[in-house]
């Protein structure tokens, strides 16, 4: 298509970003949106009117629509009747129906858009969909229920799905009388009217809602429970279905009351909608949705049992209700203009979770777990040449699913990170409330928020964002010490993985905060701007770059200096953070070849006397990562790094213990369970007992036995060395344990068991009726522990693919997390080439990034095994491991 034509009103181009989108000749105003769902036919009838504004000479009318049948169309203007019989055609590729007609609408009136339509209550969980549950009686219950973000809105109803064409809705819901129906607003009215399907029904109508985008309506029938809590301004209730304890909704709906009274006040401004309620959802594909004041949740995510609870549970739980809670301001009042400012939604959430987080349970010390979490998720991610920058091009309805990764809410949160602790958290708070007020029910990019913070602060902040946010990657930065001038001279360059950076990769020059750590404190001033520099240290004996690791960036020093910051850790001259990111970074820069992995083994091994959760996390993350990488070796070498794990936390784990009581803390119970999980997995002999003795008891019906901080290392350990007993009792503890919590945890575990008999189980098992589609990743997780594991389950892929695709179409991010679970975990030449040859002439559309990054990964590893399996076997052999 020329660009000339393009900017007519029938294109589906919009010429500036070459994005493909809705014409502009019409923008919605108000949507009257009526729906009837049908529980036996599990169809749904609808109207759909919307007022417009014609801005255009109009003689057709483009909106979105996909796998809706659209019964009647009729246009309107004023009292005019354009057309009640237009010509529609519909584009499969672009999910666009264009209704045409012979009159013209005038540019400047207004008219109403009229369809009657029947849907599906769709299996898909996207659009209006419908999820089951076991009912009182025994058989299936269903709710019907909607997901609509990113574009599925269109799958409910005919209509204009971009963010930016913020309209207001009016909804209303026929329904039998015992259903709950709930909508985004309040209930305005409640009268009889006939039904679709015959009989009389209930309509419920909601109030007219603010101005708001299309992915955020929502909309739910169903019979469901409820729990209210009276502690904020207006209601908050947790709605769930009849076969879960609606008591385990009393931790969120408390935790949400008192949130969204901090919001109110941290960004100065009310929340806006008459009530807040959150749902349980039995089948939902993500973890929640921030839908305006009627948040969606997965069961797991929503809730909990406080008196049979992991710490980590807990907190996965609070992390979840108050990050859907400040989308309610930041991505629903304010939101993104286009799919390709998904970042500013999903990055400050996931900082506004964790600094909530931190006001409501300082004794958590969320921000040190920070750094071994989304820090790490991020610069992972972002190290393969796969990755995207934080703000990338969408044109299209099917990329945009791909990008809800660790880039854009990982990393986009280390750069609100970043940039919160450049400004001073105050004033990065202030200019947050600046951008609320000024772009309330509008839409803004990312240059907007840059210029509120400025505003806010009197510094420049484009200057120092705009690279990270426009670009991808980030630098490894190197250290070199002059002794005799007491200064440093330290370098940029692009991290690779893969340690292949060619030089036109290399080109952009981060501005880099060099947050130098010295015994007189933190220096936050220095700026690294151009390649390399030179800075003054006070003192050579100790400094530490990237203090606290609020920057994006790993920092590579000589190794005796490496060697001295393990002594720095021991002396208490480093914080937590300091000492977890120090360990990843050497972790991550000896796997892609820029230290050696004997020094990274080195330094593990000499933080024995560590005494804290986060570090210890993280180091045992990266013994993983090297037993991961390692998978495919000899079996002598892999148990001699087996051996030194359990070396490492065996002692430790006696020390501390694994009984639990009312005294530990939070974060103390994290770390025993840490500690017993690793111990054990690595064959320590008396944790390992310990599980055994535990798992007995509790299969024998003492179910207190086995807490809850264990239960998922227990479960992994029962099946690592026993065998067909111990599955049978966890498939039977998954169908038949109250809790969803609990049933996670038995399905979750499946995959550790390695005999290959029980490994065909747990393939076939994941497609079983007992395992929803939102859970089939779950049982698969735990094969990529083992090698048999890893190889069963891509010859499994590989001959289910079509059932796979399925029953998760590529539009679904399911699919692509199994294609990256099937395929990452695989460390040789041969297997890669096994990969490409299989998705050769295939589509891999829906889940291209996926492969790519997981190639990425695997050509990482092999390169590491190449550089360094030698010195690794040296290493074990000199510490006695071989
Ligand atoms: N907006 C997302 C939900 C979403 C994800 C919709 C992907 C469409 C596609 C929501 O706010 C979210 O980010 N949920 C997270 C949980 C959060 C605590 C990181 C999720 O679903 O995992
Ligand atoms: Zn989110």
């Amino acid at each position: 298509m020329c660009r000339r034509e393009a900017d007519t009103a029938d294109s589906n181009m919009d010429i500036s970003k070459g994005r493909e989108v809705l014409p502009k000749n019409v923008k919605p105003l108000h949507y009257n949106v009526t729906l009837e769902p049908n529980f036996e036919t599990f169809k749904y009838d609808g109207t759909v009117e919307i007022e417009l504004d014609v801005v255009k000479d109009t003689t057709s009318i483009s909106l979105n629509a996909l796998e809706i049948d659209i019964k009647e169309t009729k246009i309107t203007s004023g009292s005019n009747v354009i057309s009640s019989s237009p010509t529609l055609s519909h584009d499969e590729d672009s999910q666009t129906t264009k209704i045409e007609f012979n009159q013209t609408i005038p540019a400047g009136s207004k008219a109403t858009l009229t369809h009657k339509f029947v849907g599906s209550l769709n299996d898909n969980m996207a659009g209006f969909y419908r999820s089951s549950y076991k009912a009182k009686d025994g058989g299936e219950g269903w709710i019907a229920t909607t997901q609509m973000e990113p574009t599925d809105c269109r799958r409910a109803f005919p209509c204009f799905d971009e963010p930016a064409l913020k309209a207001t809705f009016t909804v209303t819901l026929i329904a039998d009388d015992k259903m709950t129906c709930l909508s985004n607003m309040d209930v305005a009215g409640e009268k009889q009217v006939d039904s679709a399907y015959g009989g009389k029904r209930k309509a419920v109508t909601f109030n007219k809602t603010p101005l708001m985008s299309t992915y955020l309506v929502a909309f739910i029938v169903g019979e469901l429970q409820v729990l209210e809590s009276k502690n904020f301004r207006v209601p908050v209730r947790v709605f769930c279905t009849p076969d879960k304890d609606i008591s385990h909704g009393k931790f969120s709906v408390e935790l949400a009351a008192q949130t969204l009274a901090f919001y109110e006040k941290q960004f100065a401004s009310e929340f806006p909608l008459p009530k807040m309620d959150m749902v349980a959802i039995p089948d939902f594909s993500a973890g929640a949705m921030e839908n305006w004041g009627l948040v969606t949740y997965r069961v797991v995510d929503l809730l909990l049992d406080e008196n049979n609870v992991s710490a980590s549970t807990k907190q996965r739980v609070a992390e979840v209700v108050q990050h859907e809670l400040a989308h309610q301001w930041f991505g629903n009042l304010v939101t993104m203009d286009f799919w390709d400012g998904l970042w500013l939604n999903e990055g400050f959430a996931t900082w506004m979770s964790w600094y909530s987080c931190n006001v409501f349970y300082p004794e958590w010390k969320v921000w040190e777990g920070y750094v071994t979490d989304n820090l790490q998720s991020a610069l992972g991610l972002d190290s393969l040449r796969s990755s995207h920058p934080i703000e990338v091009p969408v044109k299209r309805a099917d990329e945009i699913n791909q990008i809800f990764d660790a880039i854009s809410y990982s990393k986009g949160s280390c750069v609100l990170r970043m940039i919160s602790k450049y400004l001073g958290e105050d004033i990065f708070l202030e200019g947050i409330r600046r951008y609320l007020k000024k772009h309330a029910y509008g839409n803004t990019t990312t240059g907007d928020l840059w210029a509120s913070l400025s505003d806010a602060s009197g510094k420049d902040v484009e200057r120092v964002a705009d690279i990270w946010t426009k670009n991808v990657g980030f630098p490894v930065v190197t250290v070199t010490e002059d002794a005799k001038n007491s200064t440093i001279h330290v370098k940029q360059n692009r991290f690779l993985r893969t340690a292949d950076v060619k030089p036109e990769e290399d080109k952009t020059l981060f501005p880099v905060f060099l947050g130098l750590r010295t015994k007189n404190g933190i220096d936050e001033s220095l700026t690294l701007n151009k390649r390399e520099d030179d800075f003054k240290v006070p003192d050579l004996d100790f400094f530490k770059l990237n203090a606290d690791h609020s920057g994006i960036y790993r920092t590579l020093y000589a190794a005796e200096r490496l060697q001295k910051l393990g002594q720095n850790a021991k002396a208490g001259l480093l914080s937590v953070e300091d000492r977890a990111g120090m360990i990843a970074d050497a972790g991550a820069l000896s796997a892609a070849g820029y230290q050696k992995t004997d020094g990274l083994l080195s330094l593990l091994k000499s933080f024995d006397t560590e005494p804290d959760f986060v570090v210890w996390d993280e180091i045992t993350a990266r013994v993983g990562a090297v037993r991961a990488a390692w998978t495919f070796e000899d079996n002598k070498i892999k148990d001699a790094l087996k051996a030194f794990q359990r070396d490492l936390v065996s002692h430790k784990s006696h020390q501390v213990g694994w009984e639990f009581s009312d005294k530990d803390g939070h974060i103390e119970q994290q770390f025993k369970a840490l500690l017993f999980g690793t111990a054990a997995s690595a064959g320590d002999e008396k944790t390992k007992k310990a599980a055994f003795e535990m798992f007995e008891k509790f299969v024998s019906g003492d179910r207190a036995a086995l807490h809850p901080n264990l239960r998922g290392s227990v479960y992994a350990v029962v099946l690592q060395y026993g065998g067909k007993k111990e599955y049978d009792a966890l498939v039977k503890e998954y169908e038949t344990a109250n809790s969803s919590d609990e049933r996670n945890a038995a399905l979750r575990s499946l995959g550790r068991a390695r005999d290959p008999e029980l490994i065909q189980r747990t393939l076939a098992y994941s497609l079983n009726k007992h395992v929803k589609e939102q859970d089939i990743y779950l049982p698969l997780a735990g094969l990529r522990a083992h090698r048999e594991g890893i190889e069963a389950f891509w010859a499994w892929m590989k001959e289910n693919w079509d059932t796979l695709k399925q029953k998760m179409p590529p539009s679904f991010t399911l699919l692509g997390s199994v294609v990256s679970m099937a395929t990452s975990s695989f460390t040789k030449e041969k297997q890669l080439k096994d990969v490409e040859a299989f998705f050769e002439g295939k589509s891999t559309k829906g889940f291209d990034r996926n492969l790519a990054q997981s190639f990425d990964a695997v050509r990482a590893k092999i390169g590491w095994l190449e550089r360094d399996a030698g010195d690794v076997e040296r290493w074990l052999r000199e510490e006695k491991y071989l």
